[in-house]
């Protein structure tokens, strides 16, 4: 079988060890012929590709080839994507990334190509997979700039907003915020009541704690509509009186090295997809289910949303202990 690989969305840790996983075991274990598409749908769409090596750097973007025929109905791009695959002599295309390239997987499928989708992002809201790689590593690099900030929070007694990536979903804010012993945490699926969010950091204020981390996920909706922590610090230092600071995280979050709780997360899920496709099993995203390797139809996968619940445990178990979710 031939089989092509391309990554698309945002840039991931963890995706090199998928690239691997799937490419190795194709070769080595299957004997399979592999190529690397670059730059995501856009490679697909150029054809810029290149027989798998040790040395192969794929790249990403942002393509939608399936957007402009949503809109308008007018896009060529899917055909020339069909023309492409077929004429490359493909078997199988492996479409690594998160929401919106298992969604375009699926159509792809639909049109009646033979796709495998692994699920990537450090946001971890892809449905379907109770974990994405990408994520622990986010995690742990928002807990490292948590533990930092409490320096500066306790020696000027200041408030220290942090805001962590993650798009519409909380999870990063969530994870990073329990770990790293946030004093107060805003997701976006549970909204907030700003009385609130002060109330809690002037009570600290007279416990004698005049210092407080607020950890907010950019997908807070504020009144002004621009970056959450902006708006929260400022409210916060108008109605408290303690000097607030901000500070946005941003890429930092997404490079770098992999964890290896991601590496080795992504190297599962890149020789299970290969796994599937020896078996014939297309249309489907492989995905973690507890601490197994599963799949699921992309089918199902598209167009929804993995949130954070009001019931998860790291909520309950925050509020217990004192934590202010803003409500
Ligand atoms: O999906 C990953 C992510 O880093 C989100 O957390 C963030 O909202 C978005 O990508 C940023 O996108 P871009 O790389 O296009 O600026």
């Amino acid at each position: 079988m031939k089989i092509g690989i391309l990554s698309s969305g945002g840039d991931c840790p963890g995706i090199n060890a998928t690239i691997r996983g799937v490419g190795k075991t194709a070769i080595m274990h299957y004997g399979m012929e592999v190529i690397g598409i670059h730059s995501g749908f856009v490679g697909l769409l150029n054809k810029d590709i290149q027989s798998f090596d040790e040395r192969t750097i794929l790249g990403t973007s942002r393509e939608k080839p399936f957007r402009k025929l949503l809109a308008s109905g007018e896009s060529e791009k899917p055909q020339v994507i069909l023309q492409n695959y077929e004429e490359l002599g493909l078997d199988c295309l492996v479409c690594i990334g998160g929401n919106g390239t298992q969604k375009t997987a699926g159509m792809l499928s639909e049109l009646g190509l033979n796709v495998i989708g692994v699920p990537k992002t450090i946001d971890n809201d892809v449905w379907g997979t109770d974990i994405t790689f990408g994520f622990d590593t986010a995690v742990n690099i928002a807990t490292d700039a948590i533990d930092r900030l409490h320096s500066t929070a306790s020696s000027h007694k200041r408030v220290m907003v942090v805001e962590v990536m993650g798009h519409h979903a909380g999870w990063i804010a969530l994870y990073a915020g329990m770990a790293g012993g946030a004093d107060v945490i805003l997701l976006p699926e549970l909204g907030y009541d700003m009385d609130k969010v002060n109330e809690t950091i002037l009570e600290r204020a007279q416990r004698g704690k005049p210092y407080s981390i607020v950890v907010v996920a950019e997908g807070v909706s504020t009144p002004d509509k621009k970056r959450p922590s902006d708006y929260i610090t400022r409210t916060i230092e108008a109605a408290t009186g303690i000097e607030s600071r901000d500070t946005v995280l941003g890429y930092i979050q997404r490079g770098g090295n992999p964890s290896p709780f991601d590496r080795n997360l992504a190297t599962r899920l890149g020789g299970h997809a290969t796994e599937l496709i020896a078996n014939r099993q297309f249309g489907r995203m492989v995905c973690m289910k507890g601490n197994e390797v599963d799949s699921i139809a992309l089918s199902e996968v598209a167009g929804k949303l993995k949130l954070v619940t009001p019931d998860h445990d790291l909520i309950i178990q925050g509020e217990r202990m004192g934590i202010s979710f803003g409500k």
